[in-house]
């Protein structure tokens, strides 16, 4: 059984929202459902680019996703763009496929030769270090809301990307925990 890593197409919508909601809900701390309105609410928005949409797929089955969506890191002196990687998600039972690690290492190298400078990740530390992110708050760079400063974290995908880039990180609304989500 060999995995395919590619972007999502038409048609993808309906498994990605059960891969996300059902990834996350295995969690046990949330149901999913938050997770997988976001990325519906995401997918509505003129921002949306399908290009940075991936999922992971086995024997045409989709049991894993990942989905990059812009922010921006704005100061009182500058405005960056920025990616925001949120959700990760992959079904429970297929750990042994590495298909999160081979979602974000393709992810991150689209992104990447796209001309994409910084992704922003609010997650499990230890996972997403493996991929280069460190705290953000190291940079200068700070979450909208008050999370652990271990979970919020940046990384560069171009040298020195994060050179002089401070600010608070402004998501877009379905990805903003401060905003009513919009579905
Ligand atoms: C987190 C998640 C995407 C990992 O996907 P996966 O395909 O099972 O994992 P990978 O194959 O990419 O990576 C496996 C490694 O990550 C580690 N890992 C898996 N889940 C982890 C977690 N929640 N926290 C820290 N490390 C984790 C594993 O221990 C393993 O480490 P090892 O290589 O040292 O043995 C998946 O478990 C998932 O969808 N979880 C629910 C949703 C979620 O939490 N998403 C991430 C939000 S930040």
């Amino acid at each position: 059984m060999s995995l395919a890593i590619r972007s999502e197409r038409p048609g993808d919508e309906d498994a990605i929202r059960e891969t996300v909601r059902a990834a996350f809900a295995a969690t046990e701390q949330v149901n999913g459902q938050e997770e997988a309105d976001a990325v519906d609410a995401l997918r509505r928005l003129p921002e949306y680019d399908r290009e940075l949409s991936f999922v992971a797929e086995l024997e045409g089955r989709i049991i894993g996703h990942l989905l990059f969506t812009p922010c921006r890191i704005v100061s009182e002196a500058a405005e960056t763009p920025a990616l925001a990687l949120a959700p990760l998600s992959v079904l429970r039972g297929y750990e042994r496929h590495f298909a999160g690690t081979r979602l974000m290492r393709h992810g991150l190298a689209v992104c990447r030769e796209r001309g994409h400078r910084i992704v922003i990740v609010l997650g499990h530390a230890k996972y997403y270090r493996r991929f280069g992110f460190r705290p953000a708050q190291g940079f200068g760079i700070e979450p909208p809301w008050a999370v652990h400063p271990d979970y919020f974290q940046a990384l560069a995908l171009q040298p020195g990307a994060l050179a002089g880039v401070s600010g608070m990180v402004e998501y877009l609304p379905p990805l903003d925990m401060r905003e009513p989500q919009s579905s």
